[in-house]
């Protein structure tokens, strides 16, 4: 039997698949192609899996509310970055560098470590991390294999002038450092405001170099409220109320980073461009359903992390905190929102 097919409805066929597809395909492309991730266990999803340090969440009940379970995520769920990259398009998450085996390294690569700080020793009591420095050196072999796959470094830079990089870091730095005297001399050797100059100066090295090897779209993310975590109100015994001096240290630290954003915005005004995010805007309160606020969701231990096993809290949606430090799921979809939004505003087009 001959089959002829008219074109015409080859085309309206065609068409129709088009339309349909506008309304309802799941669109391949991202809204920018790559995202490059620094920080901490606010960002981290799997890096210290397999480090020797107690700062590592890989078992249950973390990732209770994530498909594949616990993948050392230090939450419920997903991190606010890993809303934001899914809001920007991207059909998966950014691997972690601990492991990128069948993922593609130009679509991003995330570096953040648990407990990791901008200064090396930071966070080391509890073991091995990553720190900002380490995680640089990392970044330095993703980008080897950059340059290879794309055949020679300006084409490499060229292609990586398009990548977001978001750094979130610096908690640790006070609270698995300078506000460990026992473990740590810091507090004796500096004033609060000479450390944080000290932090920034090392931050803004670290940027510099990023920035030899093609970054230039920054999004630079100041502190929380370091003295509300249900860790800090529960080692300070302040009978619930929040810790003024960690809040302060951390509020020092973000009024100087937004300094520091402008600063490199005009320095670098001809080529790249920083975001400073303020992570202490948003109150969360019972206005959005949060009830509980000063609580931890899982039982925690010593550490301020989930003990093994334990049941959570059953209404997760209600609780700022999955355990002593980290924040639960819905926490994070509203803070990838805030990140998405000024993403969208100031860095996208
Ligand atoms: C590495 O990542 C792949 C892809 O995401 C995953 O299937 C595999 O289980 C991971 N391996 C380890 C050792 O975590
Ligand atoms: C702690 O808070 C409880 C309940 O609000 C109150 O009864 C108690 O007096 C407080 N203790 C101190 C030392 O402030
Ligand atoms: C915050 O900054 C002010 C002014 O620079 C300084 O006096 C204060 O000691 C700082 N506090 C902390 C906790 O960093
Ligand atoms: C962040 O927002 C809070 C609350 O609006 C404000 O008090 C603080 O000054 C802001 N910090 C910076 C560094 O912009
Ligand atoms: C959890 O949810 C149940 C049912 O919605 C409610 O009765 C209970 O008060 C909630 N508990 C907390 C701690 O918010």
């Amino acid at each position: 039997m001959a089959t002829k097919t008219e074109p015409w409805l080859v085309l309206s066929l065609l068409l129709m698949v088009i339309s349909f597809c506008m309304q309802h395909c799941v669109h391949g492309e991202s809204q920018v192609p790559c995202v490059f991730i620094f920080g901490d266990s606010q960002s981290d999803d799997g890096n210290n899996n397999n480090l020797p340090t107690s700062a590592k969440c890989n078992y249950r009940p973390y990732g209770i509310d994530f498909p594949e379970g616990p993948t050392g995520r230090f939450t419920n769920g997903l991190t606010a970055i890993d809303f934001t990259t899914q809001f920007l398009g991207f059909q998966r998450f950014i691997p972690p560098f601990a492991n990128t085996s069948g993922s593609d390294i130009l679509k991003g690569v995330n570096y953040a470590s648990g407990a990791a700080g901008i200064l090396f020793e930071t966070g080391k009591h509890l073991g091995a991390n990553i720190y900002l420095g380490a995680q640089l050196i990392n970044h330095k072999v993703i980008y080897s294999k950059i340059v290879i796959k794309l055949g020679g470094s300006e084409k490499a830079k060229q292609y990586l002038n398009k990548c977001l990089y978001y750094m979130n870091i610096g908690s640790n730095d006070y609270i698995n450092n300078y506000f460990l005297p026992q473990y740590y001399p810091t507090s004796r050797s500096y004033t609060p405001s000479q450390y944080v100059d000290i932090l920034l100066r090392r931050y803004s090295q670290y940027i510099q170099q990023l920035r030899q090897l093609g970054a230039r779209k920054y999004i630079m993310v100041g502190l929380g409220l370091l003295g509300c975590t249900p860790n800090s109100i529960a080692t300070r015994m302040t009978n619930g109320s929040c810790v003024q001096e960690f809040n302060d240290a951390a509020s020092n630290f973000s009024n100087k980073l937004s300094s520091l954003v402008d600063q490199l915005n005009a320095n670098f005004y001809a080529d790249s461009k920083f975001i400073f995010i303020n992570s202490t805007s948003q109150s969360l309160d019972s206005s959005l359903g949060f009830t509980v606020t000063n609580a931890p969701c899982c039982p925690s231990g010593q550490n301020g992390q989930c003990i093994p096993n334990v049941t959570p809290c059953q209404n997760r949606s209600t609780y700022v905190f999955w355990d002593s430090f980290h924040t639960t799921q819905d926490v994070n979809r509203l803070t990838g929102t805030g990140l998405y939004n000024a993403i969208k505003l100031y860095l996208l087009g």
